[in-house]
């Protein structure tokens, strides 16, 4: 069979009875045993509990399997069975149908998908959806004319919708239970309904693996649980290793979308849209075969115009990037997976990320008016950053600006350390990057007044602890809005800025998020406005439960 380097290359005995067949499921998952061996070990499926266990498991995982770290797993020639340590000296990812700059190796064969009857939803215990409100809501709630404490805009007529994690099973890691959207329509001043669904992907319905039998991916399989945006007049909710699925206005799943047959890539959680030019710019990754990335770009018509592959060095997890007036910035950071963890199992509430030390840190750019033209590289410091609150050309620089983790998941698949905002500034005369931290409190989830996207924003706003944080980068200083009383905490979530119609200014509009109140056990809706950043809200939707912690959202007006 072929072996797994790195630690992994003698099988621990394992099965209910210390068989032989240890790691013989990831390899069969993975699909790289060879038809002998495949024949082999689905007669042995059938008659071992544990080794049909395992194999649901990493069948669970498609995602977090789709980001393979180079060196983990090489097929690598039987008679030759060289150790490839970092830092390595040639690319050896799994590539294509071949490997590359490795020569002898053996070609990955064939990715299969396990028998039906072995599919089921991943079983993992992560205690956080047992955890106060990142637990989930057990079903869909609809609710009418909401009550209201103050007074709601009668400007803002449209949704709030926000999506996030709602595990079915109350079971995973945070990033991977199934995508619930919650939606209020507000409408003349009320609150005209309350909405949570389930985004009903084909995969939530009837699960099913990503991986096809011949190592494609069937993007159709979805938990679309990360973020819903609206472009060209379709609603997307979207998770970063499938394809987009479309709702409707008042949340029902229509299906799959796919830019009518063009896009046959997964798409970022993390689209851009150019307030100029209404583009779509966005990425998608995790194809375990090359390209691993590959810049998109659809017009404000909706119809896909760009499709560029993009050349890096490794599988990382790759959750945002940057647009701005003339380029694109993507983030190729060392958080990388590690199949060694996804093989031992030996914590069922861990993900299988790793930082690497050795995988290094880059920026890479790309001009806007040529996609298929050179994509240059700066080195930075070795970080973390899961979310660009805003980029923008400023003479011949680029400024990004980030919440940025000094490492990430080093030894564990929790969130240890905080973020906080920094500048990126890359000189693209000098070729070489400016890092400088703007402010040291603990923040996430920025955002800009979407308007701004790709341009100097002047105030950016990220969830702090039990507060709202608003930085005014022109000034340089923050100011928080905190909620709860007498002690008490309130927790919100990310703030999307809507804008008062025909207002052009920053501070004229609105901040919609969700707070959630540990002492009622309840969430509203609460709206501040942007001119009065400190002072008391102008409302407080009362939902009629409370809306577990989520991801991103936005405010679609009509
Ligand atoms: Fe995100």
């Amino acid at each position: 069979m072929t072996a797994f380097p790195h630690g992994t290359p003698v099988p621990e005995p394992r099965g209910q009875d210390g068989h032989q067949y240890a790691l013989w499921d990831a390899a069969y998952v993975l699909g790289s045993l060879s038809d002998a061996d495949r024949r082999e070990f689905e007669a042995h499926l059938g008659e071992c509990p544990s080794c049909r266990d395992a194999v649901t498991k990493l069948s669970g995982m498609p995602a977090v399997l789709s980001l393979l770290d180079r060196g983990e797993v090489v097929a690598i020639d039987e008679d030759d069975p060289v150790a490839i340590r970092p830092p390595f000296p040639e690319p050896v990812l799994l590539a294509g149908r071949r490997l590359r700059g490795v020569a002898g190796r053996r070609e990955p064969q064939r990715y299969l998908d396990p028998p039906a009857a072995l599919v089921q939803a991943p079983e993992t215990v992560f205690p956080i959806f047992r955890r106060g409100n990142y637990a989930p809501v057990p079903d869909e709630l609809t609710a009418f004319d909401l009550p209201v404490e103050g007074a709601i805009p009668a400007e803002l007529n449209g949704w709030y919708l926000r999506n996030g994690p709602n595990p079915r099973e109350a079971s995973g890691h945070w990033c991977t239970g199934d995508g619930m959207i919650h939606g209020v329509r507000l409408e003349n001043g009320r609150a005209a309904w309350y909405r949570n669904r389930w985004v009903r992907t084909e995969s939530f319905e009837h699960p099913f693996p990503i991986y096809n039998a011949d190592g494609s991916r069937n993007l159709h399989s979805s938990i679309a649980n990360t973020h819903v945006i609206r472009h060209a007049g379709k609603t997307l909710a979207l998770m970063e290793f499938s394809l987009p699925y479309e709702i409707t206005d008042d949340l029902k799943t229509l299906g799959a979308y796919d830019f009518g047959g063009k896009l046959m890539d997964s798409m970022t959680a993390h689209p851009k849209i150019c307030p100029t030019t209404g583009e779509l710019h966005f990425f998608g990754c995790g194809n375990i075969f090359e390209p691993h990335v590959t810049y998109h770009r659809a017009n404000a018509d909706g119809e896909l115009i760009v499709n560029r592959p993009l050349d890096v060095p490794g599988l990382t997890l790759m959750h945002d990037f940057a647009l701005t007036a003339d380029h694109v910035v993507f983030m190729d950071l060392p958080l990388v997976f590690n199949l060694r963890l996804a093989l031992s199992q030996q914590d069922e509430r861990d993900l299988p990320y790793r930082w690497d030390d050795y995988y290094g840190a880059r920026l890479g750019v790309l001009r806007r008016d040529d996609p298929y033209g050179s994509l240059r590289w700066f080195d930075i410091d070795p970080c973390y950053v899961f979310h660009i609150a805003n980029a923008y050309d400023s003479g011949n620089s680029i400024v990004l600006e980030v919440v940025r983790y000094p490492e990430m998941w080093r030894n564990s698949g929790e969130f240890e350390v905080d973020a906080a905002l920094w500048r990126w500034t890359i000189d693209l005369d000098a070729g070489d990057v400016e890092e400088n931290q703007l402010d040291d409190r603990g923040v996430e989830f920025p955002r800009v007044d979407d308007r701004r996207v790709g341009a100097a924003a002047r105030y950016s706003v990220a969830v702090g602890s039990d507060s709202l944080v608003r930085y005014d980068l022109d000034r340089g200083i923050a100011s928080e809005h905190r909620f709860g009383t007498a002690g008490l905490s309130g927790a919100p979530g990310e703030a999307v800025f809507a804008p008062s119609p025909g207002q052009s200014d920053e501070s004229s509009g609105w901040y919609l998020t969700y707070v959630y109140d540990p002492v009622r056990d309840g969430s509203d809706l609460v709206i501040i406005d942007a001119s009065d950043f400190d002072g008391q809200p102008v409302a407080r939707v009362r939902l009629p439960r409370r809306v577990p912690h989520g991801f991103h959202g936005n405010w679609i007006s009509e």
